[in-house]
């Protein structure tokens, strides 16, 4: 057996997670999480708070949008038109697939994100792929858009979709949460939720789902103010950047923030610092540093708001070099499509300590040209346009033959350019985003899979202390002698201790500590009859087997301080030398 079909295993027996309702013959691409599964999904969960919000709360704050959002949210932030993958179907079954994928399985080719429609179709029929599950002849490759469509109340015209990522919660509120921080850049806005993406033919088990946790920040930051003054510029990043991805070398490089940032390997200095965050996050669940890299995506390949993206992945056993987050610069492109979107101005203002001289580039609305492509919408395209920093639109249409805001794309036609020279007080800018962006569910079966050992043919879940969902168990030696009455006592000490315990008296006390090894309780305490004359317990480490006599009176003091904050105090020194 693989050790993916191990973890996998042991996950649907001991009640972690398997496949959604499998009271009818399951969902792919949906997750049911057990007792065990959601308390390490939480934990996963807070120890992500710690390195995203709580180590930066002076700048960061959490929120909380709902799930479904109106049509215009996705229509402004492109994903109405843009979030799509290639669907192919088969002639003979009726069964479909994702195109890219069924042609990389069949044929080894990589790297058709990029492609046409025209082009994937081109190389079914020329390399003879066929259907995976009967054989079949395969039809042409169409797009599917991957938003879950709904209908909010009972009007089916008032469209709403499950949003895919959290992001646009924090884009659509940027203005409402700037204000309430007072007014301060840089802000991170950071939420951890719910989301759905309507994948085609989902068959990697708990690697791709179709709802599933993210864990998103966006850092809001002044484009003229780059600097991240959290960020340690001697910090290794271990990356592979865009020219090597181009030439289909993964080899990852080792490089300081410093010279990242300088050879212009990452795009922004906030982007460095949450990718060192990450690196740290991802160490702290277990899983080594040389398992796990940056890799850039091409330009065909990123998303469609992002100008550069690197996603974080880690070895997996059987699905390889997997994305466990994505770190992607977001520029202004999201705000700018709701301003365009709704009409409303959501520039940051800054007052300047003097008034000053500046030349800057202005977009002018070509108002004929923009009458006859956008007709109805003209007046919007109009207003928008001239909320919009020309040197952006102006690079932006340089860079890529067109500006888009929101469901506008607006051409060189469609604008023109002037310098002009003026004097003013103060600043009106879209500020620029940063984002870490992490699944929950992909760093609970990575942390499961490397925290996976096995000794003496018996299973151990060595995960870290911290995250153990199971904190300790409390096991009386034999089920007479007093010793379950104590064992009850010592398990209801540690329980309003606020700890997460289990009190376990059956079966002998090898099997015990079997079970509780396999789930990856980190600590064993056994009641023994030197307890009755003492007073004291035997603790015992679930990676190595030894143990140590402990007083009962210090025991929810150093069990706490060794599953919350990994210390070994007291007793368990000892222990842990
Ligand atoms: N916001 C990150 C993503 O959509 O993947």
């Amino acid at each position: 057996m693989s050790i993916a079909d191990k973890v996998m295993e042991l996950a649907r027996r001991r009640g972690f997670f398997w496949t959604s309702a499998e009271l009818y013959g399951g969902v792919s691409g949906f997750l049911d999480f057990g007792p065990l599964g959601k308390l390490l999904k939480r934990k996963i969960e807070e120890k992500w708070r710690y390195w995203f919000v709580l180590r930066n709360q002076d700048f960061v704050v959490e929120i909380e949008t709902p799930i479904i959002a109106p049509y215009k949210v996705f229509e402004a932030s492109g994903h109405v038109s843009h979030f799509t993958d290639y669907m192919v179907e088969c002639l003979k079954c009726g069964r479909k697939f994702r195109a890219d994928h069924v042609i990389e399985e069949q044929t080894g080719l990589s790297g058709l994100e990029g492609l046409s429609e025209e082009q994937l179709t081109s190389i079914i029929v020329e390399k003879g792929v066929k259907c995976p599950e009967c054989g079949g002849h395969l039809g042409g490759v169409k797009k599917f858009n991957l938003l879950f469509k709904t209908a909010i109340g009972p009007y089916s015209e008032n469209v709403g979709f499950a949003r895919p990522e959290a992001a646009q919660g924090m884009f659509t509120t940027f203005n409402r949460v700037y204000n309430v921080t007072r007014n301060k850049l840089p802000l991170g806005i950071a939420q951890v939720g719910k989301v759905m993406r309507n994948e085609i033919s989902p068959r990697q088990g708990p690697i791709r789902l179709r709802e599933f946790t993210i864990m998103e920040l966006e850092l809001f930051y002044d484009p003229q103010e780059p600097t991240c003054p959290v960020l340690d510029r001697g910090e290794v990043l271990r990356l592979v950047p865009e020219e090597r991805v181009a030439k289909k070398d993964l080899t990852p490089i080792e490089v300081t923030v410093d010279e990242a940032l300088k050879r212009g390997l990452v795009a922004c200095e906030w982007l460095a610092y949450f990718m060192v965050t990450a690196q740290k996050f991802v160490q702290d669940l277990g899983i080594p540093w040389d398992k796990q890299m940056f890799v850039a995506k091409l330009p065909h390949e990123r998303a469609h708001y992002a100008s550069q993206v690197y996603d974080q992945v880690v070895k997996l056993e059987r699905w390889g070099w997997v994305e466990v987050s994505g770190h992607a610069f977001r520029t202004d492109y999201d705000l700018r499509g709701h301003m365009a979107s709704s009409g409303e101005d959501l520039r940051v203002y800054k007052q300047l300590p003097a008034e000053v001289e500046v030349e800057e580039v202005e977009a002018r609305p070509v108002v004929e040209a923009i009458k006859e492509d956008f007709g109805a919408e003209a007046p919007a395209v109009v207003n928008a346009l001239k909320l919009m920093p020309g040197e952006r639109v102006l690079e932006e249409i340089q860079s890529k033959g067109f500006f888009e805001m929101g469901k506008f794309r607006v051409y060189q036609k469609h604008v023109s350019f002037e310098k002009v020279k003026k004097v003013v007080k103060g600043r009106r800018f879209i500020p620029f985003v940063a984002e870490p962006s992490f699944g929950a569910e992909r760093l609970v079966y990575a942390t499961m899979e490397y925290a996976y050992r096995e000794r003496e043919g018996r299973t151990i879940l060595s995960l870290p202390p911290d995250v153990a969902p199971i904190e300790a168990v409390v096991l009386p030696l034999v089920n007479r002698d007093g010793l379950p009455e104590k064992a009850m006592e010592v398990y209801n000490a540690l329980k309003l201790r606020g700890l997460v315990v289990e009190y376990d008296d059956s079966g002998s006390i090898g099997r015990r500590y079997a079970r509780a090894d396999e789930i990856g309780v980190p600590l064993a305490i056994t009641i023994d009859h030197q307890t009755m004359e003492d007073g004291t317990v035997t603790v015992r480490d679930r990676d190595t087997w030894r143990q140590v006599r402990c007083p009962i009176s210090e025991l929810p003091e150093v069990i706490e301080a060794y599953v919350k904050r990994r210390e070994a105090k007291g007793a368990l020194k000892e222990l842990f030398q």
